[in-house]
C-alpha cells in the first residue's frame, strides 16, 4: 500500500507520514514500511526490499491507512435493543430489558438470523477486534463464533456464566453445568483456530473465559471457573466491574469477606494480564493498585456509562497510575456499534470529569499528567487502537501497524464529506492549524462514521468497507 499512514505511538502522541509504502505478505503480515517514499522511488524501494513484482495500491490524496479499532467490550445479543431502554439503571435495565432479550438466544435458529448482520455491524464501524459478550447459551455462543470466524473479524468471545440472582428462564442450572458447557465452548473455538491455514500461529478467534459479574456468580462458580482459568494461563478473562452504584453495594453484602469488588475476582485468580474489567466507573485507589499490580486492563465504556447512569470512569487517574485501558462501545448500555461514538464520550467524559475538578477548565495541563484534564486526541486514538490491544494482551499481534504485527487496518476517506465536513471544506484548508493528517485525523474521530471508512482489512484480508463486495 501507498498511502498517507496514522499510527499510534504512545498514549501522548501518535505518527503521520503522507507518503507510506507498507508492505503486507500474502499471510496478511506486515513486512516492512518505509516512509517519506517519493512516488518516482516506490520501483526502488520494492527492489531495495526484494520484492521488485509487488502488487502496489496507489490511495488517493484524501485517504490515509490507520490501525482497525478494538472495540474491548461489547454484547452480541443485545445488539436488537440499541437505542432502548434508557430509562432505567444498570440492575433494573438488565431485569426488564437485557435479560429477557437474551434469553431468546436459547433458540439457536434464532441466533444464527441475527449473528451475521451483528458481527457485518461491527466490522462496518471498523472493529477489527471485537470482544464480544454471548448469552449463557452454549449453542448460541458457538454460532457467534462460527460467524465471526467465517465473516474474518478477528474476535474474542464468551460465554456467560451466571448461576444466580438471575431470571428463572435465564439462569444456568448450576456451577457444574456451566462449567462443563465452557469447556465445551472454548473446545469449539480453538478447533476454529488456528484461523486461516495459511497462518497458524496467528488465530482469529480467541475464546473468553466470561463470569458476567460477581453477582450473577456464586462461589462455587467462581471457584470451578479459578481452575479453569488457573489451568490454562492464555486463556482469557472477561468480566464487568464497579459499574453503578448499586450493583456495587448488592456485590459487597454478596461477599462480605472480600475487601472491596475488585478483591472478589482477585480471591478467585481472575485478575491477571489477560483480564478485561469493563466499565470500572468505581474504583477506589486500592482497586486501582491492585488492578495496575495485576496487570488487568480496563475497558472504558462512557456511552453506556452516560446513557444508564453508572458515572464517569476517572480514566485520566487509571493512566496516571498505569493501569491498561481501552474503549469499549457496550451494547446495548451503549448506543452505537462504533468506536468513534465511543471517542467522543470518552472525550466528554473526561472533559466532565476535569471541569468538576475545576469549573474555570484550567486544570490538569501538567505535562505527561492524564488526571482531570480533557483527553486530547492522540490519546483517544491510542485507547481506540493500541491500549485496546494491550487490554486484549493482542498487543504483540495488532493495534498498531509495525513490522511484525498483523495487517488490521483501515482505508478511512474524508475526502467527500460523509459524515466528515469534507464535503463543505476546502481541502487547501487541511493543514491549516498544523499537518493535514491532523485535521482528517480529528474531523474522521470527531465527524466521521461508517461512511468514511472505505475498506477494512483484517489479516491482510478485506472483509469490510464501503469499497467492499461480499461473495455471498
Ligand atoms: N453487568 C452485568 N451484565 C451487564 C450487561 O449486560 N451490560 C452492562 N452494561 N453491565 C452488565
Ligand atoms: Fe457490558
Amino acid at each position: 500500500y501507498y498511502s498517507a499512514l496514522v499510527n499510534p505511538t504512545t498514549l501522548a502522541s501518535y505518527e503521520t507520514h503522507l507518503k507510506s509504502l507498507i508492505a503486507v505478505s500474502s499471510q496478511g503480515n506486515i513486512d516492512w514500511i518505509v516512509h517519506d517514499v517519493d512516488s518516482s522511488l516506490i520501483q526502488q524501494v520494492l527492489l531495495r526490499n526484494g520484492c521488485p513484482d509487488a502488487q502496489v495500491v496507489d490511495l488517493h490524496e484524501g485517504q490515509f491507512i490507520m490501525p482497525g479499532f478494538i472495540d474491548t467490550h461489547t454484547h452480541a445479543p443485545q445488539v436488537p435493543n440499541l437505542g432502548t431502554g434508557y430509562q432505567y439503571e444498570l440492575l433494573d435495565w438488565l431485569e426488564k430489558f437485557t435479560f429477557p432479550l437474551e434469553a431468546k438466544f436459547k433458540d439457536v435458529e434464532f441466533a444464527k438470523a441475527i449473528y451475521p448482520s451483528v458481527v457485518k455491524r461491527f466490522i462496518a464501524s471498523g472493529t477489527t477486534t471485537c470482544c464480544y459478550y454471548g448469552s449463557l447459551h452454549l449453542d448460541s455462543s458457538k454460532a457467534l463464533a462460527d460467524t465471526a470466524h467465517s465473516l474474518g473479524q478477528r474476535a474474542l468471545i464468551g460465554k456467560c456464566n451466571m448461576d444466580r440472582h438471575c431470571p428463572s428462564y435465564y439462569i444456568e442450572d448450576s456451577a457444574d453445568a456451566s462449567v462443563k458447557d465452557t469447556h465445551a465452548f472454548i473446545a469449539h473455538v480453538r478447533s476454529l483456530s488456528p484461523g486461516p491455514s495459511n497462518n497458524p500461529n496467528n488465530p482469529l478467534i480467541y475464546p473468553v473465559l466470561t463470569p458476567r459479574f460477581a453477582i450473577s456468580c456464586t462461589r462455587n462458580l467462581l471457584e470451578a471457573l479459578q481452575v479453569v482459568a488457573t489451568s490454562d494461563p492464555h486463556l482469557h478473562i472477561q468480566t464487568h466491574i464497579s459499574e453503578n452504584v448499586k450493583e456495587i453495594q448488592f456485590t459487597k453484602e454478596l461477599y462480605p469477606e472480600c475487601e472491596h469488588y475488585a478483591g472478589v475476582y482477585d480471591r478467585y485468580g481472575l485478575l491477571r494480564n489477560n483480564t478485561i474489567l469493563a466499565h470500572a466507573v468505581h474504583l477506589n485507589d486500592k482497586e486501582i493498585e491492585l488492578v495496575a499490580k495485576r496487570k488487568a486492563g480496563v475497558s472504558h465504556c462512557p456511552t453506556s456509562n452516560f446513557n444508564l447512569r453508572s458515572g464517569m470512569a476517572q480514566i485520566g487517574k487509571y493512566l496516571d497510575r498505569g493501569v491498561k485501558v481501552g474503549l469499549g462501545t457496550d451494547v446495548s448500555g451503549g448506543f452505537s456499534s462504533s468506536m468513534l461514538v465511543a471517542m467522543r464520550n470518552a472525550s466528554i467524559a473526561s472533559t466532565v470529569v476535569a471541569l468538576q475538578n475545576d469549573p474555570a477548565g484550567a486544570s490538569g495541563n501538567e505535562e505527561g499528567k492524564f488526571s482531570n484534564r480533557q483527553l486530547p486526541l492522540a490519546t483517544l486514538f491510542y485507547l481506540a487502537t493500541k491500549g485496546g490491544a494491550e487490554v486484549c494482551a493482542l498487543d504483540h499481534q495488532t493495534g498498531s501497524l509495525e513490522p511484525g504485527k498483523s495487517f488490521d487496518a483501515l482505508i478511512v476517506d474524508v475526502r467527500d464529506g460523509a459524515g466528515t465536513s469534507g464535503g463543505t471544506r476546502n481541502p487547501t484548508l487541511w493543514g491549516s492549524s498544523g499537518s493535514i493528517l491532523d485535521d482528517m485525523l480529528g474531523q474522521f474521530v470527531f465527524c466521521g462514521d461508517d461512511r468514511n471508512i472505505s475498506a477494512v482489512f483484517v489479516q491482510g484480508k478485506q472483509v469490510g468497507g464501503t469499497s467492499y463486495t461480499s461473495k455471498e
